[in-house]
């Protein structure tokens, strides 16, 4: 792609073009892409406008960048390798004029349901090759696709597709992970029992186990695509039109809808993916998140495809059935960047140097890392286990929000720091502001991290909340994209994050915010109140720390009783990956005399510290302070 970066000096040429000309930067990335009519804007709008808009007047559909543009010279090429959870069953792969045919089949196929353009469809799927044709599917006929994370519970599905009013659930009888099978249609049942939204539940036969297909609703994927043709003309889009919604925890409510669309994020997840990666043709990528997040939606099918690249997507975990499969993997299929999370890092460091050392990693080029602050230890055993002090590190900043990487090096082109994302990529302008809003110019600083310039993948709205959308990212800082994270700028200017700077807990990768577990833990019978807060943690980064007061009758239960019967709402309500690492019942909750919860105390207890708690006067009762304490030695020394 002629937007492809190949040295420190081009980059830094780049960057500053990108300040100079915005326009023009973007333009040439722009053209590089098949627009079925020309855009006649490159951007209008900026950070106090209601809206920012990119390449209006184009017309394109992302699947025919990443599908059919490919088709004249490499259709016999890998789009996808796909590695299942059990390492005895077979690799499936599937070229590009394969994935391209059985995603046009697979969009007629929704368009016999009645899918139109703009239509909302809602994915609850495991990793398998169809996540990516049902994903690309959707995009195919002007569809916004939602992936929701197979491990959220029920009512956290259903939650999704009501504020999305999803027409079609794709889903699979059962999901496989390490041992484990996951009830997924049930799941999707449960959900959608008293949607009047939800006309129909496609499902993907993955174990074959029994599930309720009576209801007229529910359709096996292969009886439905059986028959249809492969032939699907791209939709033409707007550029400005929906791509998919993305839900995402924030510091109050529920989570959001994120919307993105078809040109800003085709532009920029291809460009991203292309430069951070130094991908060549022939590469072998693998990134092991899940479709179900962000970075499985820009870096395991978007980007790479766009860029015509081999994608390798792994249905399984990284300790199944040892500690050794991710390299074992690596290994298998001559993986040359791998682009994975800290918290993988750190489990997998904590089996030791064998499992890695017993696989030939010598085809690695670059490795990735992405979703929370990487510490020094991990990134030292990333980069002297892994990648045998060779590959270069890519420590890649951003969010749901963004799109595509923002802050992060280009392969080995970048200067490199231990737990530093690096230099911005050429397009993207961060700053550092005080919490006044003033912009902190120096080197060797810290503040609120915030974006100065708008970028094409940048955060549409929030799906049916503008407002929401407007308070959130853009208002608290006017004339700055707000991103919620504080970050220190070194010497050298590049940049290191801190961590979330509100009331988001970043656990294993996965946001979550600290009011919709604390209204998960309030459905638990006899809790009255509650309050989370994160803790530093050795595998997730971070843990949560629950306190919860309860009424009289929940009290004469045993501590255990109560703490799984916590638990378990916070399953049902969120799903395990939001479960608190620590319960702690409390009869109070420090408060200040306008009944504010001070949670900067209840952080300081949850991290052990127990003595300086600063001025505590403005508490409606100082003395509950001791007894959290006393409460939280309790539960740290078990
Ligand atoms: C955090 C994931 C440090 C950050 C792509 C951000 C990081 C949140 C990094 C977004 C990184 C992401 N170093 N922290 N390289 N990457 N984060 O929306 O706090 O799931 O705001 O997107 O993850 O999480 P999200």
């Amino acid at each position: 792609m002629s937007f492809h970066i190949r040295s420190f000096e081009a980059y830094q040429a780049a960057w500053k073009k990108s300040q100079d000309s915005p326009d023009a930067f973007w333009r040439d990335i722009a053209d590089s892409f098949d627009w079925m009519e020309p855009f006649s804007s490159v951007k209008t709008g900026d950070f106090n406008a209601d809206h920012v808009r990119w390449f209006e007047g184009g017309k394109v559909n992302i699947t025919a960048n990443a599908l059919d543009r490919h088709l004249p010279n490499r259709a016999q090429e890998t789009a996808i390798i796909w590695e299942p959870n059990d390492p005895q069953e077979s690799t499936r792969t599937l070229t590009y004029g394969e994935l391209h045919a059985q995603t046009c089949q697979f969009g007629n196929a929704l368009k016999s349901l009645g899918i139109k353009k703009g239509d909302r469809v809602v994915l609850y799927m495991p990793m398998t090759p169809e996540l990516t044709i049902a994903v690309l599917a959707c995009a195919r006929i002007g569809a916004v696709h939602s992936v929701v994370f197979a491990g959220f519970s029920a009512q956290a599905l259903s939650d999704r597709i009501e504020d999305a009013q999803a027409k079609v659930v794709i889903t699979a009888d059962e999901g496989r992970r390490g041992a484990k099978t996951i009830p997924l249609k049930a799941t999707v049942d449960a959900a959608t029992a008293h949607s009047n939204c939800v006309k129909s539940v496609v499902v993907q036969k993955i174990t074959g186990a029994a599930c309720h297909m009576e209801s007229e609703k529910s359709v096996y994927w292969h009886d439905l695509v059986a028959g249809h043709s492969t032939v699907c003309p791209p939709e033409p889009m707007d550029s400005e039109d929906l791509l998919f919604i993305l839900y995402t925890s924030g510091s109050t409510g529920k989570p959001k809808g994120v919307v993105h669309v078809h040109g800003g994020y085709m532009v920029y997840a291809g460009y991203s993916f292309s430069n951070v990666f130094q991908y060549q043709p022939g590469d072998v990528y693998w990134c092991t998140a899940d479709v179900g997040w962000i970075t499985g939606h820009s870096y395991i099918i978007y980007g790479p495809l766009l860029n015509g690249a081999t994608s390798l997507m792994f249905e399984g975990i990284p300790t199944y059935p040892d500690a050794g499969r991710f390299w074992e993997i690596c290994a298998k299929h001559q993986v040359n960047q791998f682009y994975t999370a800290p918290t993988a890092i750190r489990s997998l460091m904590a089996s030791g140097t064998e499992p890695v050392l017993r696989h030939d990693l010598s085809s690695l080029k670059v490795l990735g890392t992405v979703g929370e602050p990487i510490n020094e230890e991990a990134w030292q055993w990333y980069h002297d286990t892994v990648g045998k002090k060779r590959c270069p590190i890519v420590d890649t900043w951003w969010q749901t929000e963004t799109g595509g990487i923002m802050i992060s090096g280009l392969g080995s082109l970048s200067p490199m720091k231990p737990a530093h994302a690096g230099y911005p990529l050429p397009g993207i302008h961060p700053v550092l502001l005080d919490p006044s809003g003033q912009e902190i110019t120096e080197n060797n600083a810290e503040g609120l991290l915030c974006i100065a310039q708008p970028w094409p993948s940048m955060i549409r709205t929030t799906y049916g909340d503008h407002e929401r959308c407007r308070n959130t990212y853009f208002r608290p800082f006017p004339g700055h994209y707000f991103t919620g994270d504080g970050a220190k700028r070194d010497e050298q200017g590049l940049y290191r994050i801190i961590g979330r700077v509100d009331d988001v807990i970043n656990v294993s990768g996965h946001r979550f915010g600290t009011a919709e577990i604390e209204s998960a833990i309030n459905e638990t019978s006899g809790a009255i109140e509650s309050a989370v807060v994160s803790y530093p943690h050795d595998i997730k980064g971070q843990g949560i720390h629950a306190f919860v007061i309860l009424d009289a009758t929940a009290t004469d239960m045993p501590a255990i009783q109560l703490q799984e019967a916590v638990r378990n709402a916070v399953i049902r309500g969120i799903g395990k990956i939001a479960c608190p690492d620590r319960i702690q019942f409390v009869t109070a909750l420090p408060k200040t005399r306008s009944g504010k919860i001070m949670r900067r105390i209840l952080r300081k207890v949850a991290e052990g510290e127990h003595e300086s708690f600063g001025d505590i006067s403005t508490l409606l009762d100082p003395g509950c302070v001791d007894l959290l304490v006393r409460g939280a030695k309790q539960l740290q020394t078990r």
